[in-house]
């Protein structure tokens, strides 16, 4: 089965994440499909909003560390994963995410970008990024400082203190926190909603509440600089390191 599953649900474009074996840690390609998924759905008039999810136990373990190793050796970060950050950004449809279990990373900063957030009772959020000698990156040291105030942003995405789902919630990155068995219905039920309303109507007022989209690709491609450097510091080299070969 391929790692990203797209699937039509009548106006609603399911984009699931299906790595289980390596907690949905995204590899280059993974985001090439993900970023053409988004892309692609902005000609589509029948598509009117798209849903993201990972697996029952697992919605993304964050960019596949093996390819963080490899780019720290190339000195460049991959163009997926550029291409779906700013597809991220710069998506025209309403975009709604369920998450279920670990959001760590990537899997918890695209939450960021989303409309709606449904988690079920055992999603947890959580970015490592400076403990692995990286920072913060897909707009979210702009965003999340927004959402929830700096010394929030700075616990979670520079302290790497971790989110419940309900704090998730207190924070205002998630909308709604339900049943674990119940995730799936009712993150399809809120999509179908939002699919309902008049899409142009949609568009523009999630346009002029979202800001200038300028602003937020800007600064995902400041995060990338940075981002690089900081991937062929001896910081990140060291903590890379350690995760791969960590003895369980
Ligand atoms: N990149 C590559 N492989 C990953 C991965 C990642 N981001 N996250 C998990 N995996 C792999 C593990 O190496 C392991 O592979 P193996 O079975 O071949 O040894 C497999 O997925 C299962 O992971 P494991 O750690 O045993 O699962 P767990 O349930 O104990 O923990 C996590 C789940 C998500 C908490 C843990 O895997 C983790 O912390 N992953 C790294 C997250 C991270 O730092 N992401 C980058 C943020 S910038």
């Amino acid at each position: 089965m391929p790692d990203i599953l797209i699937i039509s649900e009548g106006p609603v474009r399911k984009i699931r994440i299906n790595r289980p074996e390596k907690k949905n840690a995204l590899t280059l390609a993974m985001y090439e499909s993900m970023a053409a998924a988004i892309e692609d759905s902005a000609t589509e008039a029948n598509v009117r909003c798209l849903l993201i999810s990972g697996t029952h136990d697992v919605f993304c373990a964050g960019n596949d560390l093996n390819d963080f190793v490899a780019m720290a050796r190339g000195g460049a970060l991959g163009a997926p994963i550029v291409r779906f950050l700013h597809a991220l950004a710069c998506c025209e449809k309403p975009l709604v995410a369920a998450v279920s279990g670990a959001a760590v990373g990537v899997g918890t900063t695209m939450l960021l970008h989303c409309d709606q957030v449904i988690a079920s009772d055992t999603a947890t959020l959580l970015t490592p990024f400076v403990s692995l000698g990286l920072l913060p990156e897909a707009g979210s040291s702009l965003l999340a400082p927004r959402l929830m105030g700096h010394a929030r942003a700075f616990s979670l995405l520079v302290m790497g203190k971790s989110l419940s789902a309900e704090e998730a919630k207190a924070a205002g990155i998630v909308t709604a926190v339900v049943p674990a068995a119940e995730l799936d219905a009712q993150s399809l039920a809120v999509a179908r909603e939002i699919a309902a309303l008049p899409p142009e109507s949609v568009a523009s007022a999630r346009r002029l509440m979202r800001g200038s989209v300028e602003e937020i690709v800007a600064r995902i491609d400041e995060e990338v600089d940075a981002f690089k450097t900081r991937l062929a510091s001896p910081e990140a080299q060291k903590a890379l390191a350690a995760f791969l070969t960590r003895k369980r």
